[in-house]
């Protein structure tokens, strides 16, 4: 009878991170003791609990590399053709191998100035040697090359070259490695089988760098975890980011809730061998669906909280982030999968109140947007530096790259559709340059550490059990910015809202 107005006084009432603020509670937890690892998949754990979005002003390789250096994880977007993709997820995988297995080598038999040559054009300081078998009989560097001039540069290798070549074997672990490095004074190692075999190489730098950082999300083989975007139907892209060492490929649609999707992916689940992060969806029915249809191996929640996004303006359509993560946090967390908050996130307090309602990480789009790392140019407007950031439903993002905002927001994917046909759900801006993003990270890690020692909570799962909310009123949130006062020197964790 009363069936229209019951959809009004029947309505849930629905709240986001402005709507609460975390209580206090008894506690004994400094933030330093507090610790951030997290599950972000069924196989992949991070030691920081952030992941950049999968969107061309966020995430390529050199975000990646960076988020995967602090513990957390970058997700390579896909405005790119496949290759360009694989490209981006090789140069992670690669950026700190710690055997490089394209070892240039040399022959004994060829001369000293052909080295150096080889290790001008390389950049690099020195060369195995090894015969026609591939075995190593020496190692040529550049100390070896210094003190020989003129006619003596014309001599083989094999009479330059160190003879004594300190080797290390497959199963030699970073600290041995280091050890045999620094006892031997040398800077390059190369790995040998049984017969000494050359089967690749490490340098003091990769060594160095793996010591640099402890906490990096690694994969089982020490290289950095790598996360890249692909489509719901597209298993061709999905086949070839796996087949190139994407850990996790995430299924990037704005509306996972479907049927067809879930069909399709786990058609896509039977080949490959990365996990699979599913979303975005918004409610514990999309999760109890989902999680019923498909294997998936994490969640992405949000539907339109996005800084560029319009979906709720455009199509009217959306749940409030605190409502959305905590509904499918619900029905995940019974399945043991873990869920990853997705979009509106400003400040590390947000962060926090995403973990308390159940998150297992935070996707972050315009926190990092801005960087040094993020794709793209930098503008000067009125003497200040910005970045772009635009929404992948963005004309400009649909119509630039591959067009992968078209499939995102379901408006087909051909790449000559007439840009006045588009209907998009986001914007294209700029954010002011923020430098580099480690340190963006760091703030906003050790914001929401202060959280978890205000809570009580020493991990993530502590705070998904501790974290008690207040809801707050209009008045309680502007009670909580700054006020009555004209700020005059920047903070690095608190910027007045652009
Ligand atoms: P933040 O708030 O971190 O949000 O900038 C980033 C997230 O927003 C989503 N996204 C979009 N949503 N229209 C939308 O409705 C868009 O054009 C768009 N582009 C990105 C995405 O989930 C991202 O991680």
């Amino acid at each position: 009878m009363n069936k229209y107005m019951d959809k009004l006084t029947k309505a849930e009432d629905t709240y986001t991170f402005d709507d609460f603020l975390i209580k206090p509670g008894l506690s004994c937890i400094e933030p330093n003791d507090v610790k951030l690892d997290t599950q972000v998949s069924t196989n992949y754990h991070l030691n920081t609990p952030v992941v950049s979005s999968a969107m061309d002003t966020v995430t390529e390789a050199n975000m990646a590399i960076s988020l995967a250096r602090q513990g957390g994880l970058g997700v390579i977007h896909r405005n790119l053709t496949i290759e360009q993709e694989i490209k981006e997820i090789k140069k992670v995988k690669y950026a700190n191998e710690l055997t490089v297995k394209e070892v240039i080598s040399i022959s004994p038999d060829e001369t000293v100035s052909e080295a150096q040559q080889i290790m001008d054009i390389e950049e690099i300081s020195g060369l195995p040697v090894v015969n026609d078998d591939n075995i190593v009989v020496g190692i040529i560097s550049r100390r070896d090359i210094k003190p020989l001039r003129g006619k003596y540069l014309n001599r083989k290798v094999s009479d330059a070259m160190t003879q004594e070549v300190v080797t290390i074997s497959e199963n030699t672990t970073t600290e041995e490695a280091l050890d045999v490095a620094y006892e031997n004074k040398v800077e390059r190692l190369p790995v040998v089988s049984d017969v000494n075999e050359l089967l690749g190489i490490v340098t003091m730098k990769d060594i160095l760098e793996r010591k640099k950082y402890p906490d990096a999300a690694r994969d089982k083989n020490g290289r950095y975890l790598v996360a890249a975007a692909c489509g719901p139907f597209d298993i061709e892209r999905a086949m070839a980011i796996d087949d190139a060492g994407a850990d996790i490929i995430a299924i990037d649609s704005a509306h996972g809730h479907k049927t067809d999707i879930f069909k399709s992916v786990n058609e896509m689940k039977k080949n490959v061998d990365a996990d699979i992060l599913l979303g975005n969806i918004a409610t514990a029915k999309a999760a109890k669906d989902m999680l019923d249809a498909t294997e998936i191996d994490g969640i992405k929640v949000g539907i339109g909280p996005g800084s560029i996004c319009t979906t709720r303006i455009v199509a009217g359509v959306g749940v409030p982030q605190l409502s959305a993560v905590s509904s499918v946090a619900d029905v995940a967390e019974d399945h043991g999968i873990p869920v990853i908050a997705d979009g509106g996130l400003r400040y590390s307090g947000d962060i926090a109140k995403a973990l308390a309602v159940g998150a297992n990480a935070v996707m972050l789009g315009s926190l990092l947007a801005g960087t040094t790392e993020s794709p793209g140019e930098m503008t000067i407007r009125n003497g200040r530096k910005y970045k772009q950031y635009r929404g992948m439903g963005s004309l400009g993002a649909m119509t630039g790259g591959v067009g992968a905002g078209k499939d995102r927001y379901f408006q087909g994917s051909s790449s000559n559709m007439n840009s006045s046909k588009l209907v998009p759900e986001g914007i294209e801006g700029v954010v002011p340059y923020k430098g580099e993003a480690s340190q963006i990270v760091y703030q906003l890690m050790g914001g929401l550490k202060s959280s978890m020692g205000y809570v009580g909570a020493k991990s993530i799962k502590e705070m998904h059990e501790k974290a008690e909310l207040v809801h707050i009123t209009p008045n309680g949130m502007s009670e909580s910015h700054p006020h009555d006062i004209t700020i005059t020197n920047e903070s690095p964790n608190y910027h007045p809202r652009y």
